[in-house]
């Protein structure tokens, strides 16, 4: 994923954990997430995402080197900030490594990194990433106390949470989403005039995702969970495509 702080073409990762969910259901190998990975790649997805979990509750150790070896598509590993984690990311060498904050009781990444609070955890793994030439990004929620952490430990990239903005939506609160867009759209052009590319992501649909997609600052979304969902009805090929076109219709 490029490394433009100017406005452009908004770039859309695939996040293929729940192809690998559903796979995990029977044990087998079907449906595989490399299939999805190519498939992303087909339609002119921009990159591929997927987290590697501490309970492997999605992709696994080995789908990582199988992804990379399928498409050229730069690959955004999510990982937690820990030793395990930074061990399989020097060995993979993604293009881009994503902190996020995990629990293992949790059914998805609920909130976003204390990268302030944390600071002293975080840090030496954002720098040893990058030695390693990884591009890193922090998962934080979009507020100058955690965009100003991002800056202090020289992460490239912050993908700023989108969860309260989908919740807003799904709960019809229009004021809620309005502001929350605002905190997004604020937060995304402080992260351009300090230097860091501000991407976005999580709880992303067909219907909420055009106000994230026009904010002009944001160079990447990241989206997963809707999209596999509405590939079992309509095909991954055209629901990628499909997102593509509302993302490009909002700029
Ligand atoms: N970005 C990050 C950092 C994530 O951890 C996730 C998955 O939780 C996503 C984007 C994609 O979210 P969703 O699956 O809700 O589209």
């Amino acid at each position: 994923m490029g490394s433009t702080l100017h406005p452009g073409k908004l770039r859309l990762g695939v996040n293929i954990d729940h192809v690998a969910t559903i796979r995990n259901a029977r044990g087998g190998d079907h449906p595989d997430p490399v299939r999805a990975a190519e498939i992303v790649a087909s339609v002119g997805g921009d990159g591929i995402t997927a987290h590697l979990r501490e309970d492997r509750r999605h992709i696994r150790d080995e789908d990582l080197a199988r992804i990379q070896a399928a498409t050229d598509l730069p690959l955004n590993l999510e990982m937690a900030a820990t030793e395990e984690m930074l061990e399989i990311a020097l060995r993979h060498k993604p293009h881009a490594a994503c902190i996020v904050p995990e629990k293992r009781e949790e059914r998805t990444t609920e909130g976003g990194l204390d990268a302030a609070g944390l600071h002293n955890q975080i840090a030496p793994i954002v720098t040893r990433l990058s030695d390693a030439g990884i591009r890193v990004s922090l998962f934080i929620e979009a507020n100058e106390r955690q965009l100003d952490a991002a800056l202090r430990m020289g992460a490239q990239v912050v993908e700023f949470h989108t969860g309260e903005y989908a919740h807003a939506h799904l709960d019809g609160n229009s004021e809620r989403m309005a502001s929350e867009l605002n905190r997004i759209a604020d937060m995304s052009a402080l992260a351009v005039k300090n230097g860091i590319e501000p991407h976005a992501g999580h709880g992303l649909t067909y219907e909420n995702v055009q106000p994230i997609a026009a904010i002009p600052q944001l160079a990447e979304l990241n989206i997963g969970h809707y999209l596999v969902g509405e590939a079992v009805f309509v095909g991954l090929e055209n629901a990628v495509r499909r997102m593509r076109d509302l993302m490009d219709d909002a700029r």
